[in-house]
């Protein structure tokens, strides 16, 4: 039975802001937004900018469902900032959401707690510059990605060392940190997390080389089959990794953890999702719906578990 404890108040749904994701992310925020207005909530849409505070205050908000994607909104910025003015919020709190959005640290963690993620090598903008021979040091192909981006923003596969420093100019473009590691051939699976629980795996098939922005959001770019055609054994495994990966990682409420999976299954994890996307075609309201969980009924459940996780303000 959920508890309606922000039937009343005046929800706002951050969206936009001023990452790379922004598109996507007004797309779920207009989708998050349509949701609550049918089921009776009082949502007022808000696009992120550098005035938030300001903004927050003057609408009087009570609560925030954060609809935001990428840098200031996935990273634990705008966290920060609703904890400051004690605003309940959706989603996983400020040191989670930092260290998810950062792919060196969070793969650092998966490692200390053998939690299996690909060879990684980081890289700062000074080592690349300096020491050439440390750059390739994986057999080629290479993936070479921001340390801190998201929708596949600055991702490269690199097949040899002609385009290698091409692939690097790219990612450094999002930041002052890269990561190099072997490309994974195999079966790209992500898993819902809902409540804590893994929810289930979807598998992705994209047209191009890899699961990239287009086949991210251009319709029929990428094909989804749910649940991911693995062995049972071998979903079960994928399922408890994510669970424990979204434990270790501090996540609240839900989250997506981004898999591959190799011809021998054998899973790596890519990567925790703290605000997966909430389009209505979005992968987690499709694992969700697959799971008697309708987009409406998703959303209604993801606000319900706002909170902040200092100073809780009660909201009933
Ligand atoms: N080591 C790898 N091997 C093969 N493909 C990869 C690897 N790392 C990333 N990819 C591809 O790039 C996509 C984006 O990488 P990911 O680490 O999830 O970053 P993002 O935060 O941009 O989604 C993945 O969904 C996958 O298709
Ligand atoms: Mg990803």
């Amino acid at each position: 039975m959920i508890h309606h404890r922000f039937k009343n108040k005046r929800i706002g749904v951050l969206m936009g802001g001023l990452s790379s994701e922004r598109e996507v992310s007004l797309k779920s925020g207009a989708a998050v937004c349509e949701a609550l207005s049918r089921l009776g909530y009082t949502q007022i849409p808000i696009d992120v900018d550098r005035d938030i505070a300001a903004t927050l205050k003057r609408e009087r908000i009570e609560a925030a469902f954060i609809a935001l994607h990428g840098r200031y909104g996935e990273d634990g910025a705008i966290q920060g900032l609703l904890e400051i003015m004690q605003i309940p919020y959706t989603g996983s709190k400020i040191t989670a959401s930092a260290i998810a959005m950062d792919k060196s640290r969070s793969y650092d963690i998966f490692r200390a707690h053998q939690l299996p993620t690909p060879d990684t090598l980081i890289l700062n903008r000074e080592e690349a510059d300096l020491s050439p021979k440390k750059r390739a040091p994986f057999d080629f192909p290479v993936v070479v990605k921001p340390v801190s981006e998201g929708s596949s923003v600055g991702v490269s596969i690199v097949k040899n060392s002609d385009d290698f420093s091409k692939a690097l100019k790219t990612a450094f473009q999002y930041g002052e940190e890269i990561v190099i590691q072997p490309y994974i051939s195999g079966m790209e699976v992500h898993v819902g997390i809902l409540d804590q629980k893994a929810i289930g795996a979807i598998e992705i098939k994209s047209k191009g080389v890899f699961y990239d922005y287009k086949a991210k959001y251009v319709p029929g770019m990428s094909t989804h089959i749910y649940p991911a055609p693995l062995p049972e054994k071998v979903y079960k495994t994928v399922l408890d990794l994510a669970e424990k990966t979204h434990n270790v990682i501090g996540c609240d409420s839900y989250s997506r953890v981004d898999f591959l999976v190799d011809k021998d299954m054998n899973p790596f994890i890519l990567e925790v999702n703290t605000l997966p996307g909430m389009t209505e075609t979005s992968l987690m309201p499709e694992m969700a719906r697959e799971n008697g969980l309708d987009f409406d009924m998703l959303v209604e459940k993801i606000i319900e578990t706002a909170s902040t996780a200092f100073g809780k303000r009660d909201a009933s």
